[in-house]
C-alpha cells in the first residue's frame, strides 16, 4: 500500500494533543497518522521543525461587498491567495440581498461572484434584511445554509434588522435549527451620540478619534444583553459576531452560565489594538464597526478566548484601499468601514497568543479550526487532523518571523493595520483538500479550484474549548 503524500518530521497538532509523527494523504483525505509512513509515500513534504496544523476557518469575511459608497478591495481572487498564504484554507462570507432581492436571489448573485474564482474552499451565510426574508429561510435551508445574519445597524445601508424581526427569526430558529448571527450594536443610542459631534468643529478637534468618541463600550454590550435575553427567551442558537468589548463578554459568560444557547466570536484587530490608532495621522484607516476599544478590553477578550465564552477567531475582511478610506474627507461618518485580515489572522493568533503564552497551540487550533467547524456544521471534514477529514493542513514554523509589508502581501490593500510588524505563524506549506496551494511562503495553487461548500446544520455546540 502506498500514499500520495505524506508530511514528515512535524510536530502535528490534532484534538488529543500533539503527535511527533508522519501524516498520510491520499487524494483529497487525511488516511493516516503516526510513525514510519513515509516509505509508503510518492510524495514527501518535509516538515522537520515544524508545526503541522488544521487549516484555519475564517467564518466572517465581506468579499467584493459594495458598502460604504464603494466595493471592499479584496474579491473572491485576492482574499482567497491571501487566505492561503495565512494559513486559511476555508472561509465563509456573508450573501447580502440588496433592495427588495430574495434570499435565494442573493444566494444567486454570491454564488455568481466566487464561482471559478476562489483558491480555496467557501460558503456562504445568509443576512435578512427585512421581515420577508424570515419567511424565506427554509429555501436557505434547501440549498444548503444554515447560518443566518441579522443587523442591529446599518439602516442607511437598507440591511438593519429591527428588535422584533430579530426575536421572530430565533423563535423561528429553535423550531428549525440553524442559527442566527448577530451584529449587535445599539442603533439608536449611536445615532443619539454621533449626531452630537457630528458638527464641522467637533470633526476638526477630534478627526478619526471621534469614531471611538461616538461608540462607547455599553453600545455593544447593551445590544449584546438585549439579544442574549431573546435567545434565552425562545431557545434560539445565537451567535455574535464580532465581539470587541470586555463587558460583552462578562454578559456572554454570564448568560453561557445560565445554558442559554449563546457563542461568541471576536476578531485579531480587537486582540492585538486598542483605541490610540485613532490618535494616528491616519487613524480613519483603522475605522471598522464595532470600532477598536480601549486598552484593557484585548485583555479580557484574551481571557475569553482562554476561558471559552468566546469560541471562535475570525476576521470580518473588508478591505479598503488608502484611496478608498480616504474618501471620510474628514467626515468619521463617511470612513469606509473595515479593514484587512485575512492573511494575518493565523500569524497574530499565534505570534501575541501563542507565543506570549496567552494560550496553548491546542487552544488556538481550536479557535480557528475546530470550533468554527463544528458550530458551523463543517466538521469533521473541515477543521481538524483527523483521519478521513479532509487534508486541509497549514504547516509553520514555530519562531520564524516575517515582517507585514503591504506590498509583498495577496491581500489586495495598500495598507495594513500591522504594517511593519514581525509575526510568526505565516504558512509555509498550505495544503487545501490534499493539494499544495502555498509552498516556502508562497501562493502556488491553481485559481478557481476551490469548492462551495454547502452544510446543512449550524448552531450552538456544548462544551467547546
Ligand atoms: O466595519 C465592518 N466591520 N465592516 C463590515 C461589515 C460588518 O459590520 O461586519
Ligand atoms: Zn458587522
Ligand atoms: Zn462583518
Amino acid at each position: 500500500m502506498g500514499f500520495d503524500k505524506v508530511i514528515t518530521g512535524g510536530r502535528i497538532v490534532t484534538p488529543e494533543g500533539i503527535i511527533e509523527g508522519d501524516l498520510a494523504i491520499e487524494g483529497e483525505k487525511i488516511v493516516a497518522i503516526g510513525p514510519g509512513l513515509a516509505d509508503m509515500a510518492s510524495e514527501i513534504i518535509d516538515a522537520e521543525g515544524h508545526l503541522v496544523l488544521p487549516g484555519a476557518i475564517d467564518v466572517h469575511t465581506h468579499l467584493e461587498l459594495p458598502f460604504c459608497g464603494t466595493v471592499s478591495s479584496d474579491d473572491w481572487i485576492t482574499g482567497s491567495r491571501a487566505a492561503a498564504r495565512g494559513g486559511v484554507t476555508s472561509l465563509i462570507d456573508f450573501a447580502i440581498p440588496f433592495g427588495d432581492q430574495t434570499l435565494s436571489e442573493a444566494l444567486d448573485s454570491w454564488h455568481a461572484k466566487a464561482r471559478g474564482k476562489s483558491l480555496i474552499d467557501y460558503g456562504f451565510h445568509m443576512v435578512m434584511t427585512n421581515e420577508t426574508h424570515v419567511t424565506q429561510m427554509e429555501t436557505m435551508f434547501e440549498r444548503g445554509v444554515p447560518s443566518f445574519k441579522e443587523f442591529m445597524i446599518y439602516e442607511a445601508q437598507g440591511w438593519q434588522a429591527h428588535d422584533g424581526t430579530l426575536f421572530r427569526t430565533l423563535e423561528r430558529l429553535k423550531d428549525m435549527g440553524g442559527m442566527l448571527m448577530v451584529h449587535a450594536e445599539s442603533a439608536k443610542v449611536l445615532d443619539e451620540l454621533i449626531g452630537r459631534y457630528h458638527t464641522p468643529e467637533a470633526m476638526k478637534q477630534y478627526g478619526a478619534r471621534l469614531h471611538t468618541m461616538t461608540r462607547p463600550d455599553f453600545t455593544e454590550s447593551e445590544a449584546v444583553q438585549r439579544a442574549v435575553k431573546w435567545s434565552e427567551v425562545t431557545g434560539g442558537s445565537l451567535y455574535i459576531v464580532h465581539m470587541s468589548a470586555g463587558e460583552s463578554a462578562e454578559v456572554v459568560r454570564q448568560a453561557q452560565e445560565k445554558g442559554v444557547p449563546v457563542l461568541a466570536e471576536t476578531c485579531p484587530q480587537y486582540l492585538a489594538l486598542d483605541d490610540e490608532v485613532f490618535s494616528r495621522e491616519d487613524g480613519h484607516l483603522f475605522g471598522t464597526c464595532p470600532q477598536i476599544k480601549s486598552k484593557g478590553n484585548d485583555d479580557r477578550l484574551w481571557q475569553g478566548l482562554a476561558d471559552g465564552e468566546l469560541a471562535v477567531v475570525a476576521t470580518d475582511t473588508c478591505s479598503f484601499t488608502r484611496e478608498q478610506k480616504a474618501m471620510w474627507e474628514g467626515d468619521f461618518t463617511k470612513i469606509p468601514m473595515g479593514m484587512p485580515g485575512l492573511e494575518t489572522m493565523l500569524p497574530i493568533l499565534y505570534t501575541l497568543g501563542v507565543q506570549k503564552g496567552r494560550m496553548d497551540i491546542e487552544t488556538m487550533t481550536a479557535k480557528l479550526s475546530t470550533n468554527p467547524a463544528k458550530i458551523m456544521g463543517l466538521y469533521p471534514k473541515k477543521g481538524s487532523i483527523e483521519v478521513g477529514s479532509d487534508a486541509d493542513i497549514v504547516i509553520i514554523h514555530p519562531d520564524k518571523t516575517h515582517e507585514v509589508i503591504p506590498d509583498e502581501m495577496e491581500t489586495n490593500t495598500d495598507w495594513s493595520p500591522f504594517e511593519g510588524w514581525h509575526l510568526a505563524g505565516f504558512a509555509r506549506t498550505t495544503l487545501s483538500r490534499g493539494e499544495v496551494i502555498v509552498d516556502k511562503y508562497k501562493v502556488c495553487g491553481e485559481m478557481g479550484r476551490g469548492q462551495w461548500l454547502p452544510r446543512d446544520k449550524a448552531g450552538f455546540v456544548k462544551g467547546l474549548r
